[in-house]
């Protein structure tokens, strides 16, 4: 019979720990980091405490954090140390089981993990042989029933236990234990899956991110891979490796601020963020764009200048809507840098032999910065003596640690699980990228830079004036409801806006959608238009403008529902379609910064009216920690 195990009658992959050491009680401390947490993994969550009476209590719940806190209200739960984790179920489903922290079979520790035990499963069969049972399917259970093995078999401490388990280990873990009848320890470790340490006025944090720290401290540690903190009460913490060898750890400032953590006044953080964006691309340019100089330059290109000008190839590696503004960098270096680009999915390069040259350059796009398929392409890739560029959002993730240079997005944190502000200023520093090199290579005319730099800041001016068509487009959104299933469509650059436009669509309103290249509609997917299926066409002035006039005719002669999206006094399209939403007019290789908008509007509209949890949706979460 297991004790203090509190289960909720409810039930849990990438996860979300949080870990706290110090005065105050740690409950409140630990739910809080939770309720930031949330967006890594929201199937169900847990905390364990060690009380005065030194007792180790472990309390879990199926379901939101705010259904912890509801099982938990009746508790009578106290103590100044404690871990806790929100989980995203990759091995067994949520329930209250899988659910986090798990016990150790004498229940004498508790620990909490983001990552995967791969060789599980091998481990486990040891384990079970000498006589441990499991309660749960995970792979963390494993983790700690062989750090207690490992401890009393050899008969020593904590942490020797956890460094001699953990190199048995293969796989990726961030992880916190701590001990029963033990309230002034708290140990912590790393591989592959993030961490952060944060040191307070005589208390201490662990997180899977600094969201859930930078409330009471500033001073962070972020663990290196094999890293292990002892975090002792009053103590400063002592980073040490698998093989206790002592480390110097580097103390980070962080620029982190409490309100972009907050909504704002906004109904949901996706909306928030959707509006944030004409900020969010000026903080992205600041310091890159000199419009007295007419100049845009990225340190990252100017420092690594030779091997950007020699590239005879750019592949670009990235997944989801990170992959989507990789598409349309490839359009912007094979049309300003006249350099042949590919876009690769991480998780197809990875395991598909790609041919990769030292010369190449290969720029890894995410916003979390630790998108675990993305880290192996990178790893492969440099592996292969390529040159890895990283353009990601997260200061301090594994990604930019683990790339040769790079540009941040500067856009802060991105709460809502579906990108909007990062997919903007992805595709902004791709522009400010293509620019530099095509300015650097002498592949773009003096006139044609000018035009397109002075363009390029009054993108912001520019979408304030389609954020203010946000109550016609949420009147629009009520149309299309009832649709089951939307076509998003467009040529050139629009075609990856198209892509994530629907994208945006599936993931928060759970309604099917396609984005396709407009041309490609008559080889196969015309065939499914009829009058219930709404099409939104990107039909801004472009090279491609008369032939998506054509395109468009070819749906409405199949009594497609046409949603276009225009620039003003556009009557040709107008004419033709149901209903339209109008875009300013920019530059070609600029309009995708525009045209996402009111795609973004339109997708969080239709899904509010279906009453989706708009910024948790179902089944995802918003860093992908695990393949
Ligand atoms: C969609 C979305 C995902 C991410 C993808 C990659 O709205 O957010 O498709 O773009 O999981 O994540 P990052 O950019 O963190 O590598």
């Amino acid at each position: 019979m297991r004790k203090n195990v509190y289960l909720c009658t409810y039930f849990f992959y990438m996860c979300g720990i949080v870990g706290y050491i110090g005065k105050q009680e740690a409950y409140p401390v630990l739910i809080k980091g939770l309720h930031r947490l949330e967006y890594r993994g929201y199937d169900s969550s847990g905390v364990a405490l060690i009380d005065k009476q030194k007792e180790l209590s472990v309390y879990k719940a199926k379901g939101r954090v705010s259904d912890l806190e509801e099982f938990c209200k009746s508790k009578a739960i106290s103590g100044t140390l404690g871990i806790a984790h929100t989980r995203w179920a990759t091995h067994g489903e949520p329930n209250n089981v899988n659910a986090h922290p798990h016990y150790s079979q004498s229940e004498n520790l508790a620990l909490i993990h983001n990552g995967i035990i791969e060789n599980y499963a091998v481990l486990k069969e040891g384990l079970i042989r000498e006589g441990y049972t499991f309660q749960s399917e995970t792979d963390t259970e494993v983790l700690i029933q062989l750090i207690e093995y490992v401890k009393i078999s050899n008969r020593v401490d904590l942490c020797t236990a956890i460094q001699l388990a953990l190199k048995q280990v293969v796989g990726a873990y961030a992880i916190a234990v701590i001990e029963n009848g033990n309230p002034d320890l708290l140990i912590a470790a790393r591989k592959s899956s993030p961490l952060v340490v944060g040191i307070g006025d005589a208390e201490f944090f662990i997180a899977s991110d600094a969201s859930p720290i930078v409330e009471y401290t500033k001073q962070v540690i972020y663990l290196e891979d094999e890293e292990i903190a002892i975090i002792q009460r009053n103590e400063p913490p002592k980073i040490v490796n698998l093989n206790n060898v002592e480390q110097t750890p580097q103390i980070s400032q962080l620029e982190l601020s409490l309100n972009a953590l907050e909504k704002g006044g906004y109904p949901h953080f996706m909306l928030k963020e959707i509006f944030e964006q004409p900020r969010t691309l000026k903080d992205c340019m600041r310091g890159r764009i000199n419009v007295e100089n007419n100049n845009v330059t990225l340190s990252g290109i100017i420092d690594n200048k030779e091997k950007f000008l020699n590239a005879k190839r750019i592949l670009i590696l990235a997944c989801g809507t990170s992959w989507h503004a990789g598409l349309i960098g490839e359009y912007l270096f094979e049309e300003l840098c006249r350099i042949p680009v590919e876009v690769e999915y991480s998780s197809e390069f990875r395991y598909r032999k790609p041919i990769i040259y030292p010369d190449d350059i290969v720029i890894a796009i995410s916003q979390s910065g630790e998108t675990a398929d993305t880290l192996a392409a990178i790893e492969q890739a440099k592996a292969a003596g390529a040159f890895v560029y990283g353009i990601c959002n997260v200061v301090g993730s594994s990604i930019p640690r683990n790339t040769h240079s790079g540009s941040y997005t500067h856009v802060g944190p991105e709460i809502g699980v579906a990108s909007t502000k990062a997919f903007t200023a992805q595709v902004l520093v791709l522009i400010m990228m293509a620019l530099n090199i095509a300015k650097e290579k002498k592949t773009i005319s003096q006139e044609q830079y000018e035009r397109t730099l002075t363009e390029l800041v009054q993108i912001p001016p520019k979408i304030e004036m389609i954020l203010k068509q946000n109550e016609k487009i949420e009147d629009l959104s009520k149309i299309f409801t009832y649709a089951h299933n939307f076509i998003y469509m467009g040529r050139g650059y629009s075609y990856p806006v198209a892509m994530e436009g629907a994208l945006k669509l599936k993931e928060i309103s759970y309604i099917h959608a396609e984005g396709y290249p407009a041309a490609e509609m008559k080889h196969g997917p015309i065939a499914l238009i009829d009058q219930e299926m709404p099409v939104v066409v990107i039909a801004t002035h472009n090279t491609t403008y008369d032939k998506t006039i054509s395109n468009i005719q070819e749906i409405k002669a199949r009594s497609g529902r046409i949603l276009a999206i225009v620039n003003k006094y556009d009557q040709k399209v107008k004419d033709m379609a149901d209903y339209t939403i109008e875009i300013p007019e920019t530059e070609e290789c600029l309009d995708p910064l525009l045209s996402i908008i009111p795609l973004q509007l339109l997708s969080y509209h239709i899904a509010v009216k279906k009453g989706r949890d708009v910024d948790m949706p179902r089944n995802l979460a918003k860093s992908v920690t695990v393949e």
